[in-house]
């Protein structure tokens, strides 16, 4: 049957050669296409990283402008897909609804695209990312029971999502704070892609057959939505809750080291990152600046975060470990500053992430190798058995 190497959970199998995302785990060093994502988080935005991504190189103004506006026009989806949203119950989690929503755009895009055709697969990119964050925004409203509210083109990619997902029918104006969308515009950028983590192994897998890239970035949604993956965002934040105040930190933290507890410290640890994760570091700095302009309320959780992650960073059970916080650790806290529902966390993740899936599957396609993924397995199972007829059996 020939050799292979076994590797369960992937730590040591390089599953593909990538231009996109680079990270030194060592170093804590992360670059899209090349640049520093500290560079691209102070200087970018969301969607000129969007256009990094599919083009490989930085826009101008010009070409900026023209991209943005190309896919705020694609912001509008099929009124048909509306009606998957009344077949889910009214406390459906917005992510569960995504992967069935996602997956339906398959329904609606199929035939009309060439996987082969560059231009194509630019414009299946483009779609994506378009018809994202109003298919995320549409989930909210249902779960909430609110009615539907469409993109407009005077807001921007950003702007638009938070007023299809918070805006009130009843006003005619949605005020729009800019300290919000800078801070999801940055969140959303440090997101947008990591190289070959779980989702987009999943997408890349899934797409390997030549299937349906709306259906295969479904199954990368399904993969982010777990705990120790995109799950987690939500995951600190309850814990902070649960944890309360700082006199139960210590006892938390020994829930996390104690491994019969079956408790992980959320937001922790990260397979690639043993030093520090960059974005961490951004996302702490922004943190400070958002409690500073809105959400004093969430202070007393601040609070707790920055002491729990002091008194872990000591322990050795974290220093042997190498168990640092991960980009996670802060982003569930701004959001919570920044009055975005707990539930939207992760989905919130997966807009983001969205732009990295289907730039992957663009690179896979665009290699022409048709080399499907199917890894191997070690068999631990039982040896050949005589079949014993039903009339013969005690
Ligand atoms: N709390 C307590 N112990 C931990 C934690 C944690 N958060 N993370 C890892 N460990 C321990 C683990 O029990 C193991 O101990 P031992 O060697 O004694 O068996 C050791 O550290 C190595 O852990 P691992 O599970 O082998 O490491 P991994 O690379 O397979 O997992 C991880 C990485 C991120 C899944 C894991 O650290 C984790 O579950 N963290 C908490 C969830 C989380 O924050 N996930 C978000 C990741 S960043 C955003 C994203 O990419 O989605």
């Amino acid at each position: 049957t020939g050799m292979f190497t076994y590797d369960p959970g992937f730590t040591a199998t390089g599953s593909c050669a990538s231009t996109i995302t680079y990270i030194d785990g060592d170093k804590g060093q992360l670059l899209y296409r090349g640049y520093k994502i500290e560079d691209l988080a102070e200087h970018s935005t969301f969607i000129e990283v969007c256009y990094l991504m599919i083009y490989g190189v930085l826009p101008s103004a010009k070409e900026l402008n023209a991209f943005e506006e190309l896919v705020v026009s694609e912001m509008m989806v099929h009124e048909k897909i509306v009606d998957f949203y009344k077949g889910f119950q009214s406390d459906a989690h917005p992510m569960a609804i995504m992967v069935g929503v996602i997956g339906a755009l398959s329904a609606f895009m199929h035939e009309e695209f060439d996987v082969n055709d560059p231009r194509d697969r630019e414009h299946i990119a483009i779609k994506l990312v378009a018809k994202f964050p109003t298919l995320a925004a549409f989930a909210f409203r249902t779960a909430s029971g609110l009615p539907l509210v469409r993109p407009k083109k005077k807001y921007n990619y950003i702007q638009n999502f938070l007023y299809m997902m918070l805006a009130n029918p009843m006003d005619d104006d949605f005020d729009i704070n800019p300290v919000v969308v800078e801070a999801i515009d940055t969140i959303f950028l440090l997101h947008a892609d990591h190289e070959q983590n779980a989702s987009s192994s999943t997408v890349r897998i899934a797409g390997s057959s030549l299937s349906n890239p709306f259906a295969c970035v479904a199954a990368g949604i399904a993969s982010l939505w777990g705990p120790m993956h995109g799950g987690a965002n939500e995951a600190v934040l309850y814990m902070l809750e649960q944890i309360g105040s700082p006199d139960n930190i210590e006892k938390c933290i020994n829930m996390a080291k104690d491994k019969t507890s079956g408790f992980r410290l959320m937001g922790f640890g990260h397979r690639v990152y043993k030093n520090f994760d960059p974005r961490s570091r951004v996302m702490q700095k922004m943190c400070y600046k958002v409690l500073e302009v809105t959400g004093k309320d969430t202070m007393p959780l601040l609070d707790i975060a920055i002491k729990l992650e002091q008194k872990a960073l000591q322990d050795p059970y974290f220093i042997d470990r190498k168990l640092y916080p991960n980009v996670d650790f802060y982003t569930g806290l701004v959001y919570k500053a920044l009055d975005i529902p707990v539930n939207m966390f992760t989905v919130m993740f997966a807009i983001a992430r969205s732009i990295g899936w289907i730039t992957q599957w663009s690179e896979m396609m665009a290699e022409g190798l048709n080399k499907i993924g199917r890894p191997r397995q070690l068999y631990v199972g039982p040896p050949v058995r005589e079949f014993v007829k039903i009339e013969d059996r005690q």
